[in-house]
């Protein structure tokens, strides 16, 4: 575990270009600053990402984005410890964007530079503490190894069983498209903009999730892989079934989410007995899915922690989290972007 006291995030694995600050207290971690630019409005315009469109307003907004967390924090650039960069999994073009500039800061502030797999950071936004201002305050327990790790995003669907930090065994994941990735192809069949799934579970609150019968993905098999692909494609026979003018939203949505969530809890459930673990930690964007996390609750025999919905998606927070936990520092000029790195 690094001893490094602030570090500055760097994120831009995929479409949104994101740094934040963040403070080491005793084993927890404080956000000074969390700085998030997403190109959605394109996303939406044409469906979804353009590699190369994401990666031209990254470059456009990466400096603006890190000045203004610098700013928020009320910091200078010698104030900080370390930088840390998302090097991998992602998109190249993006992955660069991130990288190269992190690099070239590392040198030029002469900091430590530590590379943070993109998967490994987003379980490590359940080790940051959320002050909420006036109403509530959340803070939450922090997890306890040896615990459970479910990683549902848009890219990943992956499940790992953690001894320690740094220390942790891969047990399954998908094998063709991400629970993410389900949601957002689901909704646009629907006809919803790029990212489809807060507005599928939006939807789904309105809705029977026992309206439509669709496939349990992988229900059968004693492994801990995933499959959402064929039951993107049940979906689309269904709608193709239904009467235009019956089309109903909110029970197409409900149904649709309960098969995904069903398929998540079953393996998790399977894999908490197998290894006898006490505590989930759920990450990524699929993490932000109320009724996910309910209905893991409900069923998980122990604890169960997940970030608040904006630490959930692609954040820098995540990755200066995980730069303390698990992070070591390497020569800037030996770093690459690695856009097939995994958890496997
Ligand atoms: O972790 P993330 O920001 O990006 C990747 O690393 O992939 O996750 C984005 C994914 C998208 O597929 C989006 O539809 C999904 O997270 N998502 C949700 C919800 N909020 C975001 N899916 C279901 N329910 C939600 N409330
Ligand atoms: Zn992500």
């Amino acid at each position: 575990m690094l001893n490094h006291q602030i570090i500055l995030g760097i994120e831009t694995s995929c479409d949104e270009t994101a740094a934040a600050i963040v403070k080491k207290d005793n084993d927890r971690v404080k956000i000074l600053s969390n700085v998030v630019a997403t190109s959605s409005d394109l996303q939406a315009k044409y469906g979804g990402i353009i590699p190369e469109q994401a990666a031209r307003e990254q470059l456009k907004s990466i400096i603006p984005v890190i000045t203004e967390a610098l700013e928020k924090a009320s910091l200078k650039p010698n104030e900080l410890s370390a930088i840390a960069i998302t090097f991998g999994p992602g998109l190249i073009g993006s992955l660069l964007i991130g990288v190269e500039t992190a690099k070239t800061l590392s040198l030029l502030w002469n900091k430590p530079l530590i590379p943070v797999n993109h998967l490994l950071g987003h379980f490590y936004a359940n080790w940051i503490q959320v002050q909420m201002s006036d109403v509530r305050s959340q803070i939450s327990d922090i997890p306890k190894f040896p615990c459970l790790g479910l990683l549902v995003s848009g890219g990943h669907s992956d499940l790992v069983l953690f001894k320690n930090h740094g220390n942790y065994k891969y047990l399954g994941g998908t094998r063709d498209d991400a629970a993410g990735e389900c949601f957002d192809k689901c909704a646009r069949m629907l006809g919803f903009a790029y990212p489809g799934g807060p507005k599928i579970s939006q939807l789904a609150e309105g809705g029977d999730p026992k309206a439509f019968h669709l496939p349990r993905p992988m229900a059968d098999s004693d492994d801990y892989d995933f499959s959402f692909s064929g039951l993107k494609t049940a979906f689309a026979h269904l709608l193709k079934s239904l009467d235009k003018d019956n089309k109903q939203a909110n029970d197409l949505c409900a149904s649709l989410q309960q098969v995904i969530i069903d398929s998540l809890v079953q393996k998790v459930l399977a894999a908490g007995k197998r290894y006898k673990v006490e505590q989930l930690i759920v990450a990524g964007g699929v993490a932000a899915n109320k009724q996910l996390i309910a209905q893991l609750k409900a069923k998980f025999p122990g604890k169960v922690s997940a970030p608040l919905p904006f630490l959930c998606t692609d954040n820098g927070a995540m990755i200066a989290s995980a730069g303390f936990f698990v992070g070591e520092s390497i020569d800037p000029a030996s770093l690459q972007a690695n856009p097939n790195l995994s958890l496997g």
